[in-house]
């Protein structure tokens, strides 16, 4: 152990460039087989270590985080969703929590746009009937989709992954609407419609793009009730978190045909996810890959030590601190 550097328990295997940083500033444990944790053998790792870098999916809970050792100061989660972390729990016990914003808001909307195009244009049965061997060839009437052009996006979470999301989706002149705890400036709004009722919005939507964070205001917001709202043939596409979405009711809603269909890159659960999902042709689904880019790992990575290395080595506020 090099005495004196502060003490940091990796929970999972991050880029090469990030662990070796981590390694560099700090007395480190990697976990380069991205063994997982769970909340007890989490605790009993992290006995003397200053500070746990984790990710999205580790269970930093509240019932790990009152048995963590105390000895550990600080929580640096390398994602920018923190609904893992009770972050409640540990202002209690004067943990300090960090994110990682920004940095991963054009890999999302793209893979957003991915997941919208993939979920309209029926990407995953064109490309299951090819690698099946079972394409006979061009035919006029073979996988029609759904036209994205000019159709309707409404937004659920007008924040930064929203906001460049809608961005991207005016490239196909779609007409933008959104929803969002308050409405955003016109220089940002950029002529989008804003609801302030959420369920208004819904009856404008060919699609709806999940892009709000998972609280208890937004748990199993897309239910049968809302989705009924939607225009039949409507499509859902969620690249923020599962939880935001009832399964149950989302997958009764695309047997029965009232959705065309969907495009998910996050489910409740993950990666145990609901069974129904793996039985539709008419999903698009991808496991979690949202700011899955090298570049955009590597500066999650790069924000999370920019956060350790404030607190642990400069005894300095996070610069992205989660405030409980
Ligand atoms: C995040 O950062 O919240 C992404 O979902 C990846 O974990």
């Amino acid at each position: 152990m090099s005495k004196g550097k502060p003490r940091v328990l990796a929970t999972r295997h991050f880029p090469p460039d990030v662990e070796a940083r981590l390694a560099a500033n700090f007395d480190a444990q990697l976990n380069p087989e991205d063994r997982l944790y769970d909340g007890p053998a989490l605790a009993r790792a992290a006995d003397g270590f200053d500070a746990i870098m984790c990710a999205a999916g580790d269970a930093l809970n509240a019932a790990t985080i009152a048995t963590l050792p105390a000895s550990v100061r600080m929580i640096a989660t390398f994602s920018v969703g923190y609904e893992h972390v009770d972050v409640a729990a540990a202002a209690k016990r004067n943990i300090v929590v960090s994110n990682t914003p920004d940095v991963l808001t054009d890999a999302t909307a793209d893979i957003t746009l991915l997941c919208l195009l993939g979920a309209a244009r029926r990407a995953h049965e064109g490309a299951s009937m090819l690698r099946a061997h079972k394409w006979v060839g061009w035919t006029p009437t073979q996988l029609m989709g759904t036209h994205v052009t000019g159709k309707r996006l409404g937004i659920l979470g007008m924040g930064r992954i929203g906001q460049a999301t809608a961005d991207r989706a005016r490239a196909f002149r779609m007409q933008i609407h959104y929803s969002n705890r308050s409405r955003l400036a016109p220089d940002l709004e950029k002529g989008a419609v804003f609801h302030a009722n959420a369920d208004d919005m819904l009856p404008h939507c060919d699609f709806l793009s999940i892009n709000a964070p998972m609280t208890p205001a937004t748990a199993k917001w897309v239910n049968a009730e809302r989705i009924a709202k939607l225009p039949k043939g409507a499509i859902v596409v969620n690249t923020a978190r599962g939880g935001v979405v009832d399964d149950e009711a989302l997958i009764a809603a695309l047997r029965s045909g009232h959705l065309a269909s969907a495009g998910l890159d996050v489910f409740d659960g993950e990666p145990r996810i609901h069974q129904g999902y793996y039985d539709l042709e008419n999903a698009f689904l991808l496991p979690h890959m949202g700011s899955a880019t090298v570049e955009t790992r590597n500066a999650m990575g790069f924000k999370a030590l920019d956060n350790l290395e404030a607190f642990l080595l400069r005894g300095q506020s996070p610069p992205d601190l989660v405030k409980a």
